[in-house]
């Protein structure tokens, strides 16, 4: 199985990691606008080690992957060594390319098991987390982390990399918002550009990356070796396409970009190309996750990105009222017959 080799990245845009909305379905979707020599990371939805060991991967929702999905690196949430090694070797025989960790999550559950964002507080135990990581295979170890929130955030956040480094970690994911901001206010880029700076392995930048001109322009202000977006990407997959299209690298034929030469551009072209999406979602969903828990993702999806759309809001009230798979694309078909304007950006309130 190939591990990630960062000398084989040529492409300068990921999908961040997204509980209920990185999955199999999406990502087979994001997948179709990817260009064809182009090569990206692609994380899973975030995996607790705990449950791992115990879980058949191959029906277990979060973890169903494509045949040959490649470059995969499944995020795990944990702090024990049993659960993190068992996981880590079931996932290298699954098809991991490297493990990420998932140092960021601040939810109350992951503050109070002192995994997700509370490691952060915890510098040593941090490393010894990355450790148990990198002791439980071949497999490369990334760290995906926060900002720090101190008096000396710079400092700090160098000294906490320094120890996740020393510990064997082969890169990091920086989204520099803190704990406390979750994931609203402005993402400071210029702690992405100071990690940089600093340590030699490859960064990886996320937070606020919503349109083609934000991607070249993180990757211009922090000089980080790949951005990553989150709700922007997920709201627009054909960002892929459109980041193709700019450095001249085409997408394979495929039913969903048909004989279109162009990536969607205008706000118009751009609506009608998040009805698609949903439209093949949706089967996508049914097809990997059986109807009752498709009608759920796809309702989370629609919640985390209508905010794009103008008049979004209603295709909330659509998924809420659809009893089924095939109702819901119908209600989408009609809604969409009238031509929908998608918004460049939205302030991520979501
Ligand atoms: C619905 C949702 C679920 C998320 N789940 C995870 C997760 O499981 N692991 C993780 O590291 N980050 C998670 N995040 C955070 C994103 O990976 C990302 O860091 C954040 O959304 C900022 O990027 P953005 O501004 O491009 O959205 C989640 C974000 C959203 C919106």
């Amino acid at each position: 199985m190939e591990k990630v080799d960062w000398n084989n990245v040529n492409f300068p845009l990921a999908l961040a990691p997204m509980v209920g909305i990185s999955h199999v379905a999406f990502r087979e979707l994001a997948q179709l606008y990817l260009p064809i020599e182009a090569i990206t990371l692609w994380p899973t939805e975030m995996l607790n080690s705990r449950k791992v060991p115990k879980e058949d991967l191959d029906i277990t929702a979060e973890t169903k992957k494509l045949a040959n999905e490649a470059y995969l690196v499944p995020q795990i949430l944990g702090n024990e060594e049993k659960p993190i090694f068992e996981s880590i070797q079931k996932l290298k025989l699954w098809g991991a390319h490297g493990i990420d960790i998932n140092m960021g999550c601040p939810v109350k559950k992951a503050l109070r098991h002192n995994y997700g964002v509370a490691l952060m507080g915890d510098r040593k135990y941090a490393g010894e987390v990355v450790n148990m990581a990198v002791r439980s295979s071949d497999l490369p170890v990334s760290v995906k982390l926060r900002a720090v929130e101190s008096q000396n955030s710079h400092a700090d956040l160098l000294d906490f990399v320094k120890q996740l480094l020393d510990n064997g970690a082969s890169w990091i994911c920086l989204h520099p918002r803190t704990a406390d901001q979750k994931r609203r206010g402005v993402a400071d880029w210029e702690q992405i550009y100071f990690l940089k700076q600093k340590v030699s392995v490859p960064i990886i930048g996320n937070g606020d990356v919503q349109t083609l001109e934000d991607v070249f322009r993180m990757k211009e202000e922090t000089h980080c070796d790949l951005v990553m977006s989150g709700r922007g990407l997920a709201a627009r997959p054909w960002l892929l396409w459109q980041v193709g299209e700019k450095i001249g690298m085409k997408p394979k034929e495929n039913l969903l970009i048909g004989d279109r030469v162009l990536a969607p551009s205008s706000q118009e072209e751009e609506g009608a190309e998040y009805g698609k999406c949903l439209l093949f979602l949706i089967d996508a969903c049914v097809k990997y996750f059986g109807e009752s828990l498709a009608l759920r993702k796809v309702s989370f999806y629609v919640k985390i990105t209508h905010p794009w759309l103008e008049f979004g809001h209603s295709l909330v009230g659509l998924c809420d009222k659809a009893k089924n798979s095939e109702q819901l694309k119908q209600y989408i078909l009609d809604f969409f017959s009238v031509p929908q304007k998608m918004y460049a950006k939205t302030d991520l309130r979501q």
